[in-house]
């Protein structure tokens, strides 16, 4: 079966059915349907609405702008933070460099540069900018900053929800959509970026949000995904309720998993390795930021992209962003180790690339 396709257009068409049936019945006006974000924030981070400046303006970008000189703290802007990051962030990329060339995890940390790899760049041909999506860490806000600057709309708060991911109407185009030249022009010249947390908390949060609640209009993860797996992963073949985080362990451990990917289709975005989805070994990316310290790494980001005069960060809600060990402890709590040690062992590669411990809480 040819799920991931058919079944969205299926459950549009279903959609589209009862919305018809909706607007007769009640007078539009008195409604105002707000989507949500499908790889952002829930609706308890709301607030984390990016601010950008009203007009964007011609910039003038400095030609050497991803070096750290242009951080050297000015008396505005002083703080310990500030002179660390630059350090940081070249240690990251160090450490990437040298796991990258680790031939025991060659297989984890390599990818071709494959079109599903450049339909999750983003384009942002204005500012010379490439972004590359990796759901769960805030992805929607840097899509709305980098739609304004590619001049689609002049301020953030003007995009409607259902453009910021409907890539034909809102100006941020990817990079697949380009010519081969195009493309490894880009790749050479732009200022590249895309964000990291901690790999398991990742999936939980993945879980969570598509399986769990589901707060979407998006019941092709219940429907269709959901007893999928179920179907090749479940133990206890009498147990009858929904997907359990166990089932999706035991299918992401499974070094067959790519049968069921396929028929996934990109939806798998939400749970396959950063390597995957980016390829960091391939392509030279100038900042890794990880979610952990998105405080710090925001405007960081928006100052090595020659960016930061143009949009701001808001402040993030406090807590939000803090690597929750006890949550994950307790979802891990009930699974073999035996599942926890396959699940490992594929996501290593995006352990080591990007600096997160081993979890050996999980694994001993
Ligand atoms: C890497 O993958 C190749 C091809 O799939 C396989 O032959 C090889 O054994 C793998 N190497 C490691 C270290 O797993
Ligand atoms: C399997 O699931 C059923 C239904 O929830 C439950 O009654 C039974 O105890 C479970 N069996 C095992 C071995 O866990
Ligand atoms: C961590 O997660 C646990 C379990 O989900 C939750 O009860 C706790 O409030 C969380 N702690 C923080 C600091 O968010």
């Amino acid at each position: 079966w040819l799920m991931s396709d058919n079944m969205h257009h299926q459950w549009l068409l279903l959609a589209a059915c009862f919305w018809v049936i909706f607007m007769f019945m009640v007078a539009s006006k008195f409604i105002t349907l707000t989507f949500k974000d499908p790889d952002g924030y829930s609706a308890k981070q709301e607030p984390l609405i990016l601010t950008a400046v009203t007009k964007v303006e011609e910039v003038h970008l400095p030609e050497n702008k991803y070096w750290p000189e242009k951080f050297q703290p000015t008396g505005k802007a002083f703080s310990g933070n500030l002179i660390r990051q630059p350090l940081v962030h070249m240690e990251r990329l160090e450490l990437l460099r040298n796991v990258c060339r680790d031939t025991a995890l060659r297989n984890l940390s390599h990818t071709a540069v494959s079109k599903f790899v450049l339909d999750r760049i983003f384009v942002c041909d204005k500012h010379k900018i490439l972004f590359c999506q990796t759901p769960k860490v805030g992805n929607t806000q840097w899509k709305k900053v980098l739609i304004v600057l590619n001049g689609a709309f002049s301020s953030i708060e003007e995009i409607p929800e259902n453009v910021v991911h409907d890539h034909e109407k809102n100006g941020l185009p990817r990079l697949s959509s380009f010519s081969d030249s195009e493309i490894r022009k880009r790749l050479n010249l732009y200022f590249k970026f895309f964000i990291v947390r901690d790999p398991f908390e990742r999936l939980i949060s993945a879980f969570k949000d598509k399986f769990v609640h589901n707060p979407r209009f998006e019941p092709w993860y219940r429907h269709e995904i959901a007893p999928g797996i179920i179907r090749k992963y479940r133990k206890n073949r009498t147990e009858t309720k929904g997907l359990q985080f166990e089932d999706f362990v035991r299918y992401l451990g499974d070094p067959n998993h790519r049968w069921l990917d396929v028929q996934f289709g990109d939806h798998i975005i939400h749970w396959v390795t950063y390597v995957e989805l980016c390829a960091p070994c391939e392509i030279t990316y100038s900042v890794i930021g990880h979610h952990e310290t998105l405080e710090d790494d925001a405007p960081y980001i928006l100052k090595a992209a020659g960016i930061d005069h143009l949009v701001s960060y808001p402040t993030i809600p406090p807590g939000i962003t803090v690597y929750n060990r006890t949550k994950v402890e307790r979802y891990f709590s009930g699974i073999s180790k035996r599942d926890i040690r396959r699940l490992y062992a594929r996501f290593e590669g995006d352990f080591k690339l990007f600096g997160y411990q081993e979890p050996d809480f999980l694994l001993n």
